[in-house]
């Protein structure tokens, strides 16, 4: 056959050939896969968009950056690089237990700071509960004069002027409008923190009146607060830019401030809320003992828990009828009302699986969090952030909450730790029977995650590091470099 006919070769040349081939061969496989390798550790090392808990490896300027500072690791240091003295306008301080959203939040944030060692003197209203001592360390409480709670900005500027000429203060902070923007102008050095503007207002006329039935009129006062929020939205974007540095509390605020407000991206900054570490935490003794106190058994099925003022923008007309048509199918869900207001009758007509339970101190509503399987919050009013939901993440609960921008943006930014629903009673049925088919072991394990995230972000003491290095930058520019 022709195929055994070939001529044969001379040795040498038939094995330089192989030894060619060979090596061609050899480097034909073995450099794309050096390639293939290399590319992967680098490109490994630099695409990983999330560091362990939620932590991103960001750097850059703080002032450029578009996302919440709390997701950045602040390393503790037990005292600040520079002692900074800080003014605080508040229109009220609080005392004791008392609660109140933006006064607390200022209450808990410079506390915090000033135990870090910064001289913060806060300018507000004369106190309610007067028995607070008015001593020499910080944060030093500087009342204006007048009637006790009632904010009078041109006395505080007042005393706040005379400080400042006497020693200039490093940095401002005014919790929304109580340092008014006509004074604030002229202050390079001020941040105001806004705890809801009037354009997520806007929003949340639109969610609450869609919850109206058909046949139920408009009330007039709502009407009126309707046919006002308009020109409130158009003001406020007149005059926010007087203030120069902003402060958001949720991050779908910021993308408001920036793109609907026109504050430059340089002066917006989104640090979130932080809740008292040490006041929220899992345990499930606590939860178990809560449950056979109020007399919720132990085997039950599902336990929901629902939190705060108990008032229709708060959601409660949707929860109430989407309970009712569920407990009608599942009978061993119970319900956990832990609040007070109109609503609490309402509740009680829905039968013994709803547990209404007033109002309830700090650690009875700790002792609540975990007796619960999941917590919901139907609110209609997407302004700041509901501390609720941050408590109960902190205490490794799973949640359910109306699907708003700043719910979506900032809280439940991961599909493990929970679910968001549209605010009608339709979706959070659905919602609702969805947790009641995964159960309780499988929404414990979407609380585990809750609580991972919650504990990287939501500590009083990451939004504390997080306002002082953004005051810390307002003073000295080489501080705005992170990290
Ligand atoms: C709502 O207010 C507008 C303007 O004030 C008024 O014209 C309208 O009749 C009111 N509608 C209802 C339902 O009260
Ligand atoms: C829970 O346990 C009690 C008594 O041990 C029992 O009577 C009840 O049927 C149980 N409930 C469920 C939902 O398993
Ligand atoms: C800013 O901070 C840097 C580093 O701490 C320091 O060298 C510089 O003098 C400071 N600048 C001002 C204006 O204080």
């Amino acid at each position: 056959m022709a195929f055994n006919n070939k001529p044969k070769k001379p040795h040498l040349i038939s094995f330089h050939s192989n030894f060619v081939t060979a090596l061609l061969f050899i480097l034909a496989f073995t450099v794309p896969l050096l390639f293939i390798i290399i590319l992967h550790i680098s490109s490994s090392s630099r695409c990983t968009p999330f560091a362990p808990n939620n932590v991103e490896p960001w750097s850059g300027d703080l002032r450029n950056m578009q996302f919440a500072w709390n997701r950045l690791p602040f390393k503790y240091i037990q005292s600040p690089p520079v002692v900074l003295k800080i003014a605080v306008f508040s229109r009220k301080w609080p005392t004791g237990t008392t609660p109140g959203g933006m006064e607390r939040h200022a209450y808990t944030l410079h506390t915090a700071l000033a135990h870090r060692g910064h001289r913060v003197h806060v300018f507000t209203s004369p106190l309610v509960d007067n028995n607070i001592d008015h001593r020499d360390d910080y944060p030093r409480i500087r009342c204006h004069e007048g009637d006790a709670g009632k904010w009078r900005y041109n006395k505080a500027w007042e005393l706040f002027d005379e400080e400042n000429r006497r020693e200039p203060f490093d940095v401002v902070h005014s919790e929304s409008v109580a340092l008014p923007h006509w004074l604030a102008r002229d202050l390079k050095n001020l941040a105001v923190s806004w705890h809801g503007v009037a354009f997520e207002s806007l929003q949340s006329s639109i969610y609450q009146d869609l919850t109206r039935k058909p046949n139920e009129p408009m009330s007039p006062a709502f009407n009126d607060s309707l046919y006002g929020v308009v020109p409130k939205v158009l003001n406020e974007i007149r005059f926010f830019h007087n203030y120069n540095h902003h402060v958001a509390i949720s991050d779908s605020c910021g993308e408001m401030l920036r793109d609907v407000y026109q504050i430059p991206i340089g002066r917006v900054h989104v640090v979130l809320n932080g809740v008292d570490e040490t006041g929220f935490r899992n345990d499930l003794s606590l939860g178990l003992e809560f449950r056979s106190k109020i007399g919720v058994p132990i085997n039950g099925s599902l336990v929901l828990g629902v939190a705060g003022r108990l008032v229709k923008d708060k959601g409660h007309p949707l929860l109430y009828e989407a309970f009712s048509k569920l407990v009608k199918k599942h009978p061993h869900v119970h319900l956990i009302v832990a609040g007070s207001g109109p609503w609490e009758n309402r509740y009680k007509e829905l039968g013994p699986r709803v547990q209404v339970l007033g109002s309830m101190s700090p650690s009875e509503l700790k002792a609540f969090y975990n007796a619960i399987d999941v917590f919901v919050n139907p609110t209609l009013r997407p302004q700041g952030l509901d501390l609720t939901l941050m408590e109960a993440m902190m205490s490794g609960k799973a949640v359910i909450a109306s699907r708003f921008p700043s719910i979506k943006g900032s809280i439940v930014v991961n599909d493990e730790f929970g679910f968001m629903f549209a605010p009608n009673v339709e979706s959070l049925l659905e919602t609702l029977e969805e947790a009641v088919r995964e159960g309780r072991k499988r929404l414990a394990q979407r609380g585990k995650a809750s609580q991972e995230y919650a504990a990287s972000m939501f500590t009083a003491s990451k939004m504390a590091l997080a306002y002082e290095r953004l005051f810390l930058c307002i003073k000295n520019d080489t501080f705005c470099v992170y990290p």
